[in-house]
């Protein structure tokens, strides 16, 4: 069995879990939460670990969505932590109907918020993520080689997640969540049918740990978990949550965007 490379810390944000993968010279943060969980992360770095916000090496975006990318822009201008993200990130909120989707999902996450009953703290975020890194499927994390980069569309065309190959972990972003001990798809899925290739690729993988966004580490995973989750084979979600999707996959043109590589 091989020795782990790094200790993994949680971090609880505002709307999800953030994880920092620690090495002995540098340290990895997986999805930096929202705008405020900036200062959750710096209280938890120097405070906790003794280390400088500096020491962090690199930010790892999964998709654009303000529980994921907000907090990424504001740490690269106050510490010059650099952002690796998928390619075609900044995508997915171009033109006006990415302006409007911006927007909604921005509110969206407020109602998530208040439904949480979380701090009422900034939020708003730059729509563009404008990556140092722009990330392939199939290629590795720079400076965290152990990582490996699979696109996974479905709740955006440029969703991606990570794999470590040595320890068999999947850090699954908004892939899959789990909420009052059920599995679950993340709300919207823009992309279904990219979304059960996305579940049928996995199924076929190695994964014993998972990192959840929402949902914390699972490392006892159901037999047959991605099949199970395959859209269509899962319980509507709520009414009332079904009654504001068609807002959340209003504009027309992004949806368009379907090859998650981007070009
Ligand atoms: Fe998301």
């Amino acid at each position: 069995m091989t020795e782990k490379k790094y200790t993994l810390h949680r971090i609880s944000g505002q709307i999800e879990t953030i994880y920092l993968a620690e090495y002995p010279d540098r340290m990895l943060l997986l999805d930096g939460g929202c705008r405020c969980d900036t200062r959750r992360i710096r209280n938890f770095v120097t405070k906790k670990l003794g280390k400088r916000m500096e020491d962090i090496t690199l930010s790892f975006v999964s998709h654009v969505h303000p529980d994921h990318a907000g907090a990424a822009p504001i740490l690269r201008k106050r510490y010059g932590i650099p952002i690796a993200a998928p390619r075609a990130i900044d995508t997915w909120y171009v033109r006006l109907s990415g302006w409007l989707q911006h927007l909604i999902d921005y509110l969206f996450a407020w109602a998530v918020v208040i439904r949480m009953g979380r701090p009422w703290l900034r939020m708003w975020y730059p729509r563009f993520v404008r990556p140092d890194f722009p990330l392939e499927d199939g290629s590795y994390l720079p400076f965290f080689e152990d990582w490996k980069v699979l696109l996974t569309p479905g709740h955006t065309a440029h969703h991606a997640v990570l794999y470590n190959e040595d320890e068999c972990t999947l850090y699954a972003g908004d892939l899959v969540l789990k909420a009052n001990d059920r599995w679950l798809l993340p709300v919207p899925i823009t992309m279904p049918a990219a979304q059960k290739e996305s579940l049928r690729r996995l199924s076929t993988m190695n994964i014993k740990t998972m990192l959840l966004a929402h949902g914390d580490l699972q490392d006892e995973l159901p037999v047959g978990l991605f099949d199970s989750l395959m859209p269509g084979t899962i319980r509507r979600p709520p009414l009332t949550l079904r009654a504001v999707m068609p807002l959340m996959m209003l504009p027309p043109d992004i949806r368009k965007n379907t090859t998650g590589g981007g070009s």
